[in-house]
Formats: C-alpha cells, structure tokens, sequence
C-alpha cells in the first residue's frame, strides 16, 4: 500500500520533552518557562502517599497550590468536574500531572473546564470541542504506555453509562512532558507489561489506522523497537533504568505516533471492554491486537513489513501476506513471553456478551479511524470470537 492514494497530513508534536534520570527536579524551572505561578497537581488515589508525589509537593513549596489526588484508573466525568472545583479553590493557574494515563487524561479534562468556568466535561465530548488553549499542564507519567503526555486525547469514562468518552482537541497536547525513568522503577511487573502491551498497540496500530504517513511510521518502527528490546528488560529487573528510560521513550513515540495516524480496531474494542467490564486497557490491548492485525490483514499487509522488521523478523523473500502473518505471531509471541493472558476467556469476559461488545466498539472513534472500514458488528464479533 503506498502513500500516494492520500498523500497529505498535519503533524502535531507542540510538547516540548524533559528526558532524563532525576528530570523530576527540573518541574520548577519548566513551571517558569510557561509562565505558571502555583500548580494544582493532579495525581491518583494510589499515589496519594507515595514518595515520588512528596518529594514534587515538596520541590515546589509554594509554588504548589494544592494537591488533587482523586484521579481514579478509569477517570470518571465526576472526578474531573471535583478536580476543576478543586483548581478554582485553590488560585492555582497551571496543572501538573503525575501518574498514569488516567491521570495526565483527568488534568486535561480539569483543564479544560478550569479555562471554561464550566462543571460539566459532557459538552466537550468529540472532536475538536475545545477550540482555544487550556490551563497550561506539565505532564510527568509514571507509566510507560499511554503516551498521554503527548497526545491530544483524554479518555474519560461515564461510569453510569458505562461507556469511555473521547475528548478530541489539538488544546489538550500538554507543552510539557517530563520523562523520568526513577519514576517507573517501582511499577511491578505485570502493570509494567499491561501498559507496555498499551505503547506497541498504539505503535502497530498507528500503521493500519486511517492516517497512516511517513513521520508517523518512523516513530512507530522505533518505539516497537524499543518496546520489544526494553520492556522484557523491565519484567526482569524492575530497577534496570536504563531500559525504563528506554521503554519511557518508547510509550513517548508511540503517543506521538498514534496521535497523527490515529488508532484502530484494536482500541475500539478494548475501549468497549474497558468502558463495559473495566477490564485494564494495556491487558485489553494485548489480547486482541494480533486478531485485529489479521482482521486488517486483506488491506494492512504490506504495511505489517514495517513492524515485522522492528520485530526483527526477516522479510526478504516473504510475501505481503507471509509477513504480516509472521508480525501476527511475533505479536503473540512477545505477549506471551511477558505472562499475560492471552484470552478474553482467561480474563472473565463472558462470552454471550460479545455481541453487546461489538456494537459499543462499532462506536468508538477508534473503529471509525481504523483502515478497514467497519460498519457492522457483524464483521466485529469474529474478531472477539477468536480472542475469546
Ligand atoms: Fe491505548
């Protein structure tokens, strides 16, 4: 598949990066270049009492305006709407997040509604519903996966509905992000491996959803690259900075990556799983990103080259098809190599309710970006089937 059907795109990556071991204490500095006085910092419940949040409250001193630590792993329309009361309380004039996707995703949606004067995030939901800049925000993950600290999505979740919402807006990119490898040494192993499996999703899914382009393919070729030399490396010795630094990188370019070329069936359908069963995002992911390859298969093939080679998989000689097969397994290789379930069965999802799954997922913007087209559930539920 070549470039030349649709060859024209815009790329976005406004975010100014922070890498490096110990980067947490340049908060302060990055809080002058963008002229924020007092941060309203953003973390999870879990994170509350945890030394890494301590020892920014206490970096900042006064320049730190309070801390909102109600950030909960599926953020809800409630949390944000107690976290913008909470900005407005406290006279702060900048964000900063620290955590996981979640949270980055909650500070955005505090955000937005602090810049509003609004309560209610539900009239922001879609595409490009912002339409001016937001609070400034300093992003610091303390997962690698999500890339949100690049990107210009927040997922947020209507827990009654049980659905996840998608705010769409270039506003939403935080100008900074800061990476710091110390940050990521105490995740255990099998959030480390779930929230990887998040990063190279967004990578291979980057190369079969609709906005496919060069820049974008680069990026993606590397952060797979690095997921699948670095992440093993994290599971086996949690404190090996190096290879979180690397893997922090990696979850970095895939964010990049997704948010110009967007996703596809893969986190339609974990968004659908997440929203119906709270299943964790990264797990979704990674059972059901090799049967979303092969469902793309008859378009994608000749674009899975690309991730067969970062895999290190050799493809002279092979067709289109020989290779994408072969980045499939590889796929399913790796995620069983990390001790992940394989099998939406293995995970609880009751399988009579796969047909509920793929209408939601049918729905999701994910699916709409995804390059074979999908119009009926129909077409959904061999894939859950196979994954189940
Ligand atoms: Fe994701």
């Amino acid at each position: 598949m070549s470039y030349k059907d649709r060859f024209t795109f815009s790329f976005h990556i406004p975010t100014k990066i922070v890498f490096g071991e110990g980067a947490l204490k340049e908060t302060v500095k990055e809080m002058d270049g963008l002229g924020m006085r007092k941060a309203l910092v953003v973390t999870d419940v879990a994170l509350k009492d945890n030394s890494m949040v301590k020892s920014l409250m206490s970096m900042l001193g006064e320049r730190g305006a309070g801390l909102f630590a109600e950030a909960i792993p599926d953020s809800s329309l409630e949390v944000v709407r107690r976290g913008a009361g909470s900005f407005r309380k406290t006279g702060a004039d900048g964000l900063i997040s620290i955590g996981g996707g979640s949270t980055m995703d909650t500070a955005k949606g505090i955000g937005v509604l602090a810049k509003k004067g609004q309560d209610d995030l539900r009239q922001f939901i879609g595409l490009g519903k912002v339409g001016e800049p937001i609070v400034p925000h300093i992003a610091i993950p303390t997962t690698s996966g999500t890339g949100s600290e690049v990107t210009m999505f927040a997922t947020i979740k209507d827990h009654e509905a049980k659905v996840k919402n998608l705010i769409s807006d270039p506003h939403l990119i935080p100008p900074v992000a800061i990476l710091d490898p110390l940050l990521t040494v105490g995740l255990p192993p099998a959030m480390t491996a779930a929230t990887g499996m998040d990063a190279l999703s967004h990578a291979i899914e980057s190369f079969h959803a609709r906005g496919y382009e060069p820049i974008a393919d680069g990026l993606a070729q590397q952060a797979i690259r690095l997921v699948v030399q670095y992440l093993p490396r994290c599971l086996e010795k949690g404190d090996d900075v190096e290879a979180r630094g690397m893997l922090a990188i990696a979850s970095t370019m895939g964010g990049m990556a997704f948010q110009n070329a967007l996703v596809g069936c893969v986190h339609g359908m974990a968004h659908a799983l997440g929203g119906m069963y709270g299943l964790h995002h990264g797990l979704a992911n990674a059972i059901l990103l090799s049967h979303g390859m092969r469902f793309n298969m008859p378009v994608s093939a000749p674009r899975y080259r690309q991730v067969g080679e970062a895999f290190g998989l050799d493809p002279r000689g092979k067709s289109d098809g020989e290779i994408g097969e072969m980045a499939a397994q590889a796929v399913e290789k790796f995620t069983r190599q990390l001790g992940l379930p394989q099998k939406l069965s293995e995970v609880n999802i009751p399988k009579e309710n796969l047909t509920e799954v793929a209408k939601t997922a049918v729905a999701d913007p994910a699916m709409r970006s995804n390059i074979r087209k999908v119009t009926d559930p129909g077409e959904i539920i061999p894939v859950l089937l196979s994954a189940w």
